[in-house]
C-alpha cells in the first residue's frame, strides 16, 4: 500500500521543520520508507511567527527536487503551504503570497487552539467565499471543537475537507487526542490522513501504522480512501467529493 501526504513540514530553513539539508533528506528518506510516494510540502504560512519564508521554501524545494529525482524514480513532490488563519488571510491567498496545494483550489488551513469554534466556522467560510476549498488541518487537535460530530458534519456539508494527523490516530499526541481522532474516524467524517511530519523523531511520519490501525477498525476501503485516494485526488485537483 502506498500513500499520498498533503501536509508535512520537510523543507529546510522554512519553518519549524528540518534546519538543514541533511535533516531534510533524512526526513524524506523516512517518508519514502513509510511508503509515501506523493508528498505535498506545506511550510507554515504565518508571517508574524515564521517571517516571510516564501523564498527559503522555493530554494529548499528546488534542492529537494534535485535530490529526489536522482534517488527515487517513483516519488513525486509538490509545493503548498499551511496557512494559519487570521482575519486578513484571504488577501494573502488572493495575492498569491500564500500558496494553495500544488496550485489547486485547495487551501490547507489551521487555527490556534485558542481560536473559537465560531472563528473556525467563519474562517473556513471566508476561504469558501473566496472560491477556494479549505482543508481543515488536524481537526482532532482543536480542544474547543472537541470532535463534536454535528459541527464537523456541518463543516463537511459546507464543503470543508476534514484532515486528521497520522500521529493522533496511533496515540502519539496523547490519550484524549487519540480519542477524538477515533470518534471522527469511526463516524467516517475524516477525509484525509496526513503526516504533519516535522522530523524523524517526535514528529515523524507514521502512515503505515496509522493505515493499519484504521484498516483494522474501519476496513481496507475506507483506510485506503483517506490515506491515498482522496489526498492523491486533491494533489491532482481531481477530487469530486466521492473518490
Ligand atoms: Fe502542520
Amino acid at each position: 500500500m502506498i500513500f499520498a501526504d498533503i501536509h508535512c513540514h520537510a523543507l529546510c530553513g522554512s519553518d519549524d521543520g528540518p534546519e538543514n539539508r541533511e535533516d531534510m533528506y533524512k526526513l524524506i528518506n523516512t517518508m519514502y520508507d513509510d511508503n509515501i510516494r506523493y508528498i505535498c510540502l506545506t511550510p507554515h504560512f504565518h508571517p508574524g511567527y515564521f517571517g516571510e519564508n516564501a523564498n527559503n521554501s522555493v530554494t529548499a524545494f528546488n534542492d529537494l527536487r534535485e535530490y529526489v529525482s536522482k534517488k527515487y524514480s517513483d516519488l513525486k513532490i509538490y509545493l503548498g503551504n499551511e496557512l494559519r488563519y487570521n482575519q486578513g488571510c484571504v488577501n494573502w491567498i488572493k495575492e498569491k503570497r500564500c500558496r494553495s496545494l500544488n496550485n489547486t483550489e485547495y487551501i490547507l488551513i489551521d487555527f490556534h487552539d485558542n481560536q473559537s469554534v465560531a472563528e473556525i466556522i467563519h474562517g473556513t467560510n471566508s476561504i469558501l467565499n473566496a472560491g477556494y476549498v479549505p482543508i481543515l488541518a488536524h481537526v482532532e487537535r482543536y480542544t474547543r471543537l472537541n470532535a463534536k460530530l454535528k459541527l464537523i458534519s456541518e463543516l463537511k456539508e459546507n464543503g470543508v475537507i476534514i484532515q486528521i494527523d497520522a500521529q493522533s490516530v496511533i496515540g502519539q499526541f496523547g490519550f484524549f487526542t487519540k480519542l477524538r481522532a477515533k470518534k471522527i474516524i469511526d463516524a467516517r467524517l475524516a477525509d484525509v490522513i496526513a503526516t504533519d511530519a516535522h522530523d524523524t523523531d517526535k514528529r515523524a511520519p507514521c502512515m503505515i501504522k496509522s493505515y493499519e490501525y484504521i484498516k483494522d477498525r474501519c476496513g481496507e476501503k475506507y483506510a485506503k480512501r483517506i490515506t491515498f485516494d482522496v489526498p492523491h485526488a486533491i494533489i491532482c485537483n481531481k477530487y469530486s467529493g466521492r473518490n
